[in-house]
């Protein structure tokens, strides 16, 4: 098969481990810099170009789009999917998972657990966007923030009045929500692959630190999920239509909470905790389904 990894940089880690489980499985494999595509639309040809080469004959692409280029990457996935090129993140599914009003808004809606979380307009709302989260401590996060950067955390209503009228001011998007403290600086990132949990690690942020990110200096450790804690994280990569999914939840009395679904998780930290080589389970489960393309496309003809 000829897979195509869409990343900035072959020498990611994450890349790096895709490429060669691809390479390993037999595939011919190649990595794409999708920043530097670019796409030409007409009437029943929808192509992708890099320089004067045209990107033909690709049976996969593995999205791993950087959450600065969303808009400009789901562009070249859109067009990857127009010409029936299997993904395992959808345009759609990634544009989703990266606003967090979005995606929790789709997981509301499918039942999964979530902090209640509120979203205003207006600085006058200010008042009953705390009452309605539970008053303080809360969390208010920009809606596009990533690696715990614009997540904070407002110990009582005058720094929460304070932080959330700054951030008015600069016309930044953000959610208020409940803080969760039975997490205790810690969540748990399940990866899903193909509606499956392939691996899941606890997160632990460092010593009086409440966020988990391993980019602030978290430490993951592999654990077995509960069945409750499985069939959530199945159920919010699913409601948002993602493929592979790295789904953030924090433990709490009335169960796990999804706090952020991932569409590009990173590999390196997963792996080292669980010790799977979760790269050949995403490179088999494009196998599968490439397969199932390719006998969807016969039974067609022969029909
Ligand atoms: N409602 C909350 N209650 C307690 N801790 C939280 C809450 N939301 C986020 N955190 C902590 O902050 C970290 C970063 O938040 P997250 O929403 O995942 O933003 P980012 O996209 O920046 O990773 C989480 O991994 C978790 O440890
Ligand atoms: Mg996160």
């Amino acid at each position: 098969m000829k897979i195509a990894i869409l990343s900035r940089k072959a020498s990611l880690h994450s890349t790096k481990r895709l490429v060669e489980a691809a390479k390993q499985r037999g595939h011919e494999v190649s990595v794409i810099n999708h920043c530097k595509c670019y796409v030409v639309m007409e009437r029943d040809n929808p192509s992708v170009f890099i320089g004067d080469h045209s990107l033909e004959g690709i049976d996969a692409i593995i999205p791993r789009i950087g959450a600065s280029v969303t808009f400009y990457g789901s562009a070249i996935i859109r067009q990857f999917e127009m010409q029936k090129v299997f993904t395992p993140v959808s345009s759609l599914a990634l544009i989703r998972s990266r606003d967090k009003l979005r995606s929790l808004q789709i997981l509301s809606k499918a039942g999964v657990g979530i902090p209640k979380t509120a979203f205003a307009n207006y600085p006058s709302d200010i008042d009953y966007l705390i009452k309605q989260v539970g008053g303080t401590p809360l969390i208010i996060k920009l809606l596009e923030g990533t690696q715990g950067l614009g997540v904070v955390l407002a110990d009582n209503e005058t720094a929460a009045k304070s932080v959330l009228e700054a951030f008015y001011n600069l016309n930044a998007n953000i959610l208020v929500q409940e803080f969760v403290k039975e997490a205790n600086g810690s969540d748990i990132r399940a990866f899903v692959v193909g509606g499956k949990v392939v691996g899941a690690m606890k997160r632990q942020g460092k010593t009086g630190e409440f966020r988990s990110n391993l980019h602030r200096g978290g430490v993951g450790t592999a654990i077995e999920l509960t069945p409750e804690e499985q069939e959530v994280a199945i159920q919010a990569a699913k409601s948002l239509g993602l493929g592979i999914a790295g789904v953030d939840m924090l433990p709490s009395t009335r169960g796990p909470l999804v706090i952020e679904v991932n569409s590009s998780p990173g590999l390196e930290g997963i792996e080292k905790a669980t010790k799977q080589d979760i790269a050949s389970i995403i490179i088999q489960y494009i196998e599968e389904n490439i397969n199932n393309t390719q006998e969807q496309k016969k039974d067609k003809v022969g029909a």
